[in-house]
């Protein structure tokens, strides 16, 4: 089963927002796939209203630290779950780069998320620079080891990572199924040294950076990557849904490889 989740960013107003998960929910969905998105904070409300009944999951794009207290501005995982919220993502690069989240403040958040009974989705990924130096699996090592550092295998159940190259996001430059596939199986060793084996093969990876229709076939049938993390083509559902649509498809043409090869 592959997992499309869509990232809306700061885009949009509350009606555009309600008439994207109405036109979202309203698409036919293939079996093999799970969608969820996650619109800005003020329409989490809206878009909830409209995939109510539907199986698309609702998802919010960071979370604070803490539970409550007189943190102006921010918004709790407590009160994201309040929301009818299933998932929120941590660890987004913009937020990392943009709002100084660091690889401790990225672990609490999860911590937050977990605390509150939402689903984490962590974002991992390098920098050009990083990749350029030949720094990258390091780099991805590091930031799921600092997130994942003392969990269980039963909490990992609950986690799913997502590795975002930063230079393929909204850059249209997307990771080449090989460097996707070698990153994700860099997080997975990972996983499988900071939680177990078990964890590690059980735990879902999702890419994400310049995902389009036209180019998530070829990365659903890569071994190791069991969806996507959508942006800019996550804001108009015939692509979104699309994007699932060729994500099915490309898990089928995984599968049928792998059964011939056995
Ligand atoms: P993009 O963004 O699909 O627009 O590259 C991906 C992301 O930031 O999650």
């Amino acid at each position: 089963v592959q997992l499309i989740v869509g990232n809306w960013k700061m885009h949009g107003t509350r009606s555009r927002a309600r008439e994207l998960a109405k036109a979202i929910a309203s698409g036919k969905l293939p079996a093999g796939v799970m969608l969820s998105v996650a619109p800005p904070f003020p329409f989490l409300d809206a878009v909830g209203q409209e995939l109510a009944g539907t199986s698309i999951g609702l998802a919010a794009q960071t979370c604070a630290v803490e539970k409550e207290g007189a943190f102006t501005g921010e918004v709790s995982a407590e009160m994201l779950a309040s929301m009818g919220c299933m998932q929120v993502i941590v660890g987004h690069s913009e937020r990392r780069a943009l709002f100084h989240e660091t690889d401790e403040v990225v672990a609490k958040k999860l911590r937050a998320a977990l605390r509150a009974g939402i689903n984490p989705i962590v974002c991992v990924g390098e920098t050009l620079a990083e990749r350029d130096a030949g720094r990258h699996e390091e780099v991805v090592a590091r930031q799921v080891k600092a997130a994942l550092d003392g969990l269980d295998a039963k909490t990992l159940e609950r986690i799913v990572l997502a590795y975002e190259p930063v230079w393929a996001i909204g850059t249209g430059r997307v990771a080449t199924p090989e460097q996707a596939g070698a990153m994700h199986a860099r997080a997975r060793a990972t996983v499988s040294e900071v939680v177990t084996p078990g964890a590690a093969k059980a735990v879902v990876i999702l890419y994400g950076g310049s995902v389009k229709p036209d180019n998530m076939a070829a990365l659903a049938a890569t071994p190791g990557i069991d969806g996507a993390l959508v942006g800019g083509a996550s804001l108009d559902a015939k692509n979104f849904l699309a994007i699932a649509e060729n994500a099915v498809k490309g898990e089928a043409s995984r599968k049928s490889l792998e059964t011939k090869r056995t």
